[in-house]
């Protein structure tokens, strides 16, 4: 599909089930189809990961061609956060005793299951991806898990970065601490030819590179014409309310979403009895929801007969979409 601005990354949020998946596949499907096609990336950081089965392709872990234009990730946070906790592992035991070893080993095991540590491993993959990939690709849609996620991604880099920083500095004033950390850094080569400069030149070189890449990311959450954030709703009371919440979060922060899009929206009349009284009672949160979210950039996608899963149906719902918004 052409003729279509929107910013090249766009992040889709909002509560479980709402159609996240849906949108972003659909989306990128029609983005990266029709007569002047875009290059399109399709990332899935949700860890229960779904795009393997709207494609009908295992994705895991690497970038993998759908089709000319089309390309998919699902990053597999659990298996990044084991091999960098691993590799820390295997490092740590120039410091410590071989009985050591397996109390090292138990130790990086839980930390590799700790939440912390897999959207720790999920960030430095999604903005290893967004700087070095983005050149290759005209849009870059990243299909998220649950709102909280969501915004936790998007606003991890200062944090992020302020920790870069503090390690920048502390490695500045030097110390014991410093040749440890170079080693949980991944210095190893010529380590004991010249241990403490070959560490900290390591250290500071994969600070720096994460301070500068986190900064980047920063910036380009910042800018929305490189940047927006779809939210994803479905007309119920939570819905409404927490994506009033999301919203809020990122006014915050100065930011604001670039769509929202209320799905699964039922006809507006039907003779069944059942469905008379489920489209009553949703009628009062389409209408709150309209007026809610009327100033933003707004659609409203009906319920379709089947699940969105075939490649007609999520470009059907796509280009419907994309040419609301863009209106
Ligand atoms: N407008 C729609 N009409 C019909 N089915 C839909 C519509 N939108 C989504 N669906 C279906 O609803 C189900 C849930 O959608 P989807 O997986 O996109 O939600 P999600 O927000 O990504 O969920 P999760 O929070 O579990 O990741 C899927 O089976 C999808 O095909
Ligand atoms: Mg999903």
């Amino acid at each position: 599909m052409n003729n279509i601005k929107l910013p090249k990354i766009l992040f889709v949020g909002g509560k479980g089930g709402v159609g996240k998946s849906t949108t972003s596949s659909s989306i990128a499907m029609s983005l990266s189809s029709g007569e002047n096609p875009n290059k399109v990336l399709l990332v899935s950081t949700d860890p229960a990961h779904n795009l393997g089965d709207i494609f009908d392709v295992n994705f895991k872990n690497s970038i993998t061609k759908v089709n000319e234009n089309l390309s998919i990730i699902e990053i597999d946070s659990s298996l990044e956060a084991k091999n960098y906790v691993q590799q820390v592992a295997k490092n740590m035991r120039g410091f410590v005793s071989a009985s050591s070893y397996g109390r090292i080993d138990d130790y990086f095991a839980k930390v590799a299951d700790s939440s912390s540590t897999l959207e720790a491993a999920l960030f430095e993959r999604l903005t290893t991806i967004l700087t070095n990939e983005a050149n290759d690709y005209d849009y870059i849609i990243i299909d998220t898990a649950p709102t909280g996620h969501t915004l936790r991604l998007f606003f991890m880099p200062k944090e992020l970065r302020d920790w870069s920083k503090t390690l920048l500095s502390m490695q500045e004033r030097g110390g014991m601490s410093e040749k440890v950390l170079g080693h949980l850094e991944g210095g190893s080569k010529n380590r004991f030819s010249d241990p403490d400069g070959f560490i900290r030149g390591q250290l500071i070189e994969t600070l720096d590179e994460r301070y500068n890449r986190y900064s980047a990311f920063s910036n380009l959450v910042k800018d929305p014409n490189q940047c927006g954030i779809i939210l994803v709703l479905n007309a119920s009371k939570l819905a409404i309310a927490e994506t009033q919440r999301a919203i809020q979060s990122l006014s915050q922060k100065g930011l604001k979403p670039y769509a929202i899009v209320l799905n699964k929206v039922l006809p507006t009349d039907s003779a069944d009895d059942f469905l008379s009284s489920r489209i009553a009672q949703e009628s009062e949160y389409v209408l709150q929801s309209d007026e809610i979210f009327r100033n933003y950039r707004y659609a409203k996608m009906p319920l379709f007969k089947q699940d969105i899963i075939t490649k007609d149906s999520l470009k059907i719902f796509g280009d419907t979409l994309l040419k609301i918004i863009n209106k």
